[in-house]
Protein backbone atom coordinates (compact mmCIF):
# COMPACT_ATOMS: atom_id res chain seq x y z
CA UNK A 1 0.00 0.00 0.00
CA UNK A 2 1.24 3.51 -0.71
CA UNK A 3 3.22 5.11 2.02
CA UNK A 4 0.86 8.13 1.68
CA UNK A 5 -2.62 6.06 2.85
CA UNK A 6 -3.33 7.04 6.36
CA UNK A 7 -6.32 3.90 6.48
CA UNK A 8 -8.75 2.53 4.29
CA UNK A 9 -12.28 3.89 5.44
CA UNK A 10 -14.23 1.38 3.02
CA UNK A 11 -12.49 -1.61 1.50
CA UNK A 12 -12.99 -3.13 -2.05
CA UNK A 13 -14.92 -5.75 -0.75
CA UNK A 14 -17.62 -3.62 1.12
CA UNK A 15 -17.60 -1.78 -1.85
CA UNK A 16 -18.28 -4.37 -4.22
CA UNK A 17 -21.38 -5.14 -2.26
CA UNK A 18 -22.73 -2.10 -1.71
CA UNK A 19 -22.42 -1.24 -5.72
CA UNK A 20 -24.27 -4.17 -6.00
CA UNK A 21 -27.18 -3.11 -3.61
CA UNK A 22 -27.20 -0.09 -5.47
CA UNK A 23 -27.37 -1.51 -8.76
CA UNK A 24 -30.09 -3.87 -8.50
CA UNK A 25 -32.85 -1.31 -6.83
CA UNK A 26 -31.73 1.23 -9.57
CA UNK A 27 -32.65 -1.29 -12.01
CA UNK A 28 -35.80 -2.37 -10.31
CA UNK A 29 -36.86 1.36 -9.98
CA UNK A 30 -36.21 1.88 -13.34
CA UNK A 31 -37.76 -1.33 -15.00
CA UNK A 32 -41.07 -0.40 -13.22
CA UNK A 33 -41.10 3.05 -14.23
CA UNK A 34 -40.47 1.72 -17.76
CA UNK A 35 -43.43 -1.21 -17.52
CA UNK A 36 -45.80 1.37 -15.85
CA UNK A 37 -45.09 3.71 -18.86
CA UNK A 38 -45.47 0.91 -21.32
CA UNK A 39 -41.58 0.99 -23.01
CA UNK A 40 -40.59 -1.50 -24.09
CA UNK A 41 -37.13 -3.78 -23.44
CA UNK A 42 -35.50 -2.50 -26.65
CA UNK A 43 -37.01 0.94 -26.19
CA UNK A 44 -33.83 3.51 -25.17
CA UNK A 45 -35.29 5.50 -22.29
CA UNK A 46 -32.48 5.45 -19.98
CA UNK A 47 -29.27 7.96 -19.86
CA UNK A 48 -26.42 7.53 -17.70
CA UNK A 49 -24.60 11.07 -16.84
CA UNK A 50 -21.64 10.64 -14.91
CA UNK A 51 -20.09 13.62 -13.90
CA UNK A 52 -16.12 13.49 -15.00
CA UNK A 53 -13.59 12.19 -13.56
CA UNK A 54 -14.55 11.18 -10.19
CA UNK A 55 -17.04 8.88 -11.15
CA UNK A 56 -15.11 6.57 -13.41
CA UNK A 57 -14.58 3.58 -11.02
CA UNK A 58 -18.32 3.38 -9.94
CA UNK A 59 -19.37 4.02 -12.89
CA UNK A 60 -17.85 1.23 -14.54
CA UNK A 61 -18.70 -0.94 -12.24
CA UNK A 62 -22.16 0.46 -11.82
CA UNK A 63 -23.16 0.01 -15.73
CA UNK A 64 -21.90 -3.42 -15.28
CA UNK A 65 -24.38 -4.26 -12.99
CA UNK A 66 -27.74 -2.53 -14.88
CA UNK A 67 -29.40 -5.07 -16.82
CA UNK A 68 -31.12 -2.72 -19.44
CA UNK A 69 -30.55 -0.88 -22.33
CA UNK A 70 -28.99 1.94 -21.46
CA UNK A 71 -26.49 5.17 -23.22
CA UNK A 72 -23.87 7.20 -21.42
CA UNK A 73 -23.20 11.00 -21.89
CA UNK A 74 -20.37 12.26 -20.15
CA UNK A 75 -20.35 15.83 -18.28
CA UNK A 76 -17.40 17.96 -16.76
CA UNK A 77 -17.63 20.28 -13.77
CA UNK A 78 -15.11 21.90 -12.74
CA UNK A 79 -15.24 23.40 -9.14
CA UNK A 80 -14.47 27.26 -8.44
CA UNK A 81 -12.00 28.66 -6.04
CA UNK A 82 -8.54 28.53 -5.34
CA UNK A 83 -8.60 25.86 -2.53
CA UNK A 84 -7.89 22.00 -2.97
CA UNK A 85 -10.40 20.69 -0.33
CA UNK A 86 -13.07 22.82 -1.29
CA UNK A 87 -15.67 23.44 -3.35
CA UNK A 88 -17.09 26.65 -3.49
CA UNK A 89 -19.32 26.21 -6.41
CA UNK A 90 -19.22 24.61 -9.88
CA UNK A 91 -19.26 25.29 -13.86
CA UNK A 92 -19.75 22.86 -16.55
CA UNK A 93 -16.95 22.63 -18.91
CA UNK A 94 -18.42 21.97 -22.42
CA UNK A 95 -22.23 21.29 -23.23
CA UNK A 96 -24.70 18.64 -21.64
CA UNK A 97 -25.00 15.65 -23.31
CA UNK A 98 -27.67 15.40 -26.52
CA UNK A 99 -31.03 13.97 -26.23
CA UNK A 100 -31.63 14.01 -22.48
CA UNK A 101 -35.16 15.04 -23.43
CA UNK A 102 -37.78 12.88 -22.62
CA UNK A 103 -35.42 10.32 -21.06
CA UNK A 104 -34.70 8.63 -17.57
CA UNK A 105 -31.29 10.51 -16.52
CA UNK A 106 -29.64 8.71 -13.62
CA UNK A 107 -26.80 11.14 -12.69
CA UNK A 108 -23.62 9.21 -10.95
CA UNK A 109 -20.95 10.85 -9.14
CA UNK A 110 -18.44 9.57 -6.75
CA UNK A 111 -19.60 11.81 -3.36
CA UNK A 112 -21.76 14.54 -2.40
CA UNK A 113 -20.32 17.16 -0.53
CA UNK A 114 -21.42 20.41 -1.15
CA UNK A 115 -24.18 19.36 -3.07
CA UNK A 116 -22.87 22.74 -5.46
CA UNK A 117 -21.59 19.78 -8.29
CA UNK A 118 -24.83 17.65 -8.71
CA UNK A 119 -27.12 20.81 -7.86
CA UNK A 120 -25.75 22.31 -10.56
CA UNK A 121 -26.20 19.48 -13.27
CA UNK A 122 -29.54 18.57 -11.71
CA UNK A 123 -31.04 22.09 -12.32
CA UNK A 124 -29.19 22.11 -16.03
CA UNK A 125 -30.66 18.41 -17.27
CA UNK A 126 -34.24 19.66 -15.93
CA UNK A 127 -34.06 22.22 -18.12
CA UNK A 128 -34.01 19.74 -21.34
CA UNK A 129 -37.56 18.13 -20.01
CA UNK A 130 -36.59 14.75 -19.28
CA UNK A 131 -38.47 11.97 -18.19
CA UNK A 132 -37.08 11.86 -14.68
CA UNK A 133 -33.75 12.13 -13.02
CA UNK A 134 -32.15 10.26 -10.35
CA UNK A 135 -28.88 11.42 -8.06
CA UNK A 136 -26.98 8.16 -7.82
CA UNK A 137 -23.37 9.10 -5.15
CA UNK A 138 -20.90 6.10 -3.79
CA UNK A 139 -20.31 8.59 -0.61
CA UNK A 140 -22.67 10.93 1.44
CA UNK A 141 -20.96 13.54 3.19
CA UNK A 142 -24.17 14.85 4.43
CA UNK A 143 -23.09 17.27 7.22
CA UNK A 144 -21.19 19.62 4.22
CA UNK A 145 -24.05 19.91 2.38
CA UNK A 146 -24.75 23.60 1.95
CA UNK A 147 -27.17 23.06 -2.08
CA UNK A 148 -30.45 21.67 -1.25
CA UNK A 149 -30.23 18.13 -2.76
CA UNK A 150 -30.01 14.91 -1.49
CA UNK A 151 -29.06 11.66 -2.94
CA UNK A 152 -31.88 9.00 -4.35
CA UNK A 153 -29.21 6.30 -3.87
CA UNK A 154 -25.76 6.81 -1.84
CA UNK A 155 -23.52 4.03 -1.27
CA UNK A 156 -22.10 5.04 2.45
CA UNK A 157 -22.56 7.79 4.92
CA UNK A 158 -19.18 9.27 5.63
CA UNK A 159 -17.88 11.87 7.71
CA UNK A 160 -16.31 14.95 7.07
CA UNK A 161 -12.95 13.34 6.09
CA UNK A 162 -11.15 13.95 2.75
CA UNK A 163 -11.12 10.66 1.35
CA UNK A 164 -9.39 9.47 -2.13
CA UNK A 165 -9.68 6.09 -3.75
CA UNK A 166 -11.81 4.47 -6.30
CA UNK A 167 -12.11 6.82 -8.59
CA UNK A 168 -11.78 10.01 -5.92
CA UNK A 169 -8.78 11.75 -5.94
CA UNK A 170 -6.26 14.54 -4.31
CA UNK A 171 -4.85 16.98 -6.53
CA UNK A 172 -5.42 14.09 -9.45
CA UNK A 173 -3.93 11.36 -7.92
CA UNK A 174 -4.76 8.01 -5.99
CA UNK A 175 -7.89 7.88 -7.81
CA UNK A 176 -6.77 4.21 -8.66
CA UNK A 177 -6.65 3.08 -5.34
CA UNK A 178 -8.83 0.06 -4.91
CA UNK A 179 -10.12 1.54 -1.68
CA UNK A 180 -11.37 4.12 0.12
CA UNK A 181 -8.70 5.82 2.12
CA UNK A 182 -7.65 9.10 4.10
CA UNK A 183 -4.39 10.22 3.36
CA UNK A 184 -1.16 11.06 5.61
CA UNK A 185 -1.27 14.40 7.03
CA UNK A 186 1.98 15.40 5.37
CA UNK A 187 0.81 13.77 1.87
CA UNK A 188 -1.99 16.82 1.81
CA UNK A 189 0.43 19.56 3.77
CA UNK A 190 -0.01 22.84 2.12
CA UNK A 191 -3.43 22.07 0.64
CA UNK A 192 -5.90 25.22 0.97
CA UNK A 193 -3.14 27.52 -0.33
CA UNK A 194 -4.06 27.71 -4.34
CA UNK A 195 -3.60 25.34 -7.25
CA UNK A 196 -7.48 23.53 -7.35
CA UNK A 197 -9.05 26.22 -8.93
CA UNK A 198 -10.88 24.87 -11.91
CA UNK A 199 -9.38 21.62 -11.32
CA UNK A 200 -12.47 18.79 -12.88
CA UNK A 201 -13.85 17.04 -9.67
P1 LIG B 1 -19.52 19.09 -4.08
O1 LIG B 1 -18.94 19.88 -2.95
O2 LIG B 1 -20.74 18.31 -3.65
O3 LIG B 1 -19.76 19.95 -5.28
O4 LIG B 1 -18.45 18.02 -4.46
C1 LIG B 1 -17.79 18.17 -5.65
C2 LIG B 1 -16.66 17.27 -5.87
O5 LIG B 1 -15.70 17.44 -4.85
C3 LIG B 1 -16.98 15.78 -5.89
O6 LIG B 1 -17.46 15.36 -7.14
C4 LIG B 1 -15.60 15.25 -5.63
O7 LIG B 1 -14.90 15.06 -6.84
C5 LIG B 1 -14.92 16.31 -4.79
N1 LIG B 1 -14.82 15.87 -3.39
C6 LIG B 1 -15.60 16.19 -2.34
N2 LIG B 1 -15.18 15.59 -1.21
C7 LIG B 1 -14.11 14.84 -1.58
C8 LIG B 1 -13.23 13.97 -0.87
O8 LIG B 1 -13.33 13.70 0.34
N3 LIG B 1 -12.24 13.40 -1.62
C9 LIG B 1 -12.07 13.63 -2.95
N4 LIG B 1 -12.87 14.43 -3.65
C10 LIG B 1 -13.88 15.04 -2.97
MG1 LIG C 1 -12.38 15.01 -7.21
Amino acid sequence: MLQEIERVLIGRDEIAERVGEIAERLAADLKRELEAEGSSEREHRVVLVPIMTGSIVFVADLIRRLPMKLSMGLVTVSSYAGETMESKGAHLRGDLPEGLEGKHVVLVDDILDSGNTLYLVRSLVQERSPASVRVVVLLDKKERRVMPIEPDYAGFEIPDEFVVGYGLDYNGYYRNLPDIATLNPDATAGAGSGGGGGAAV
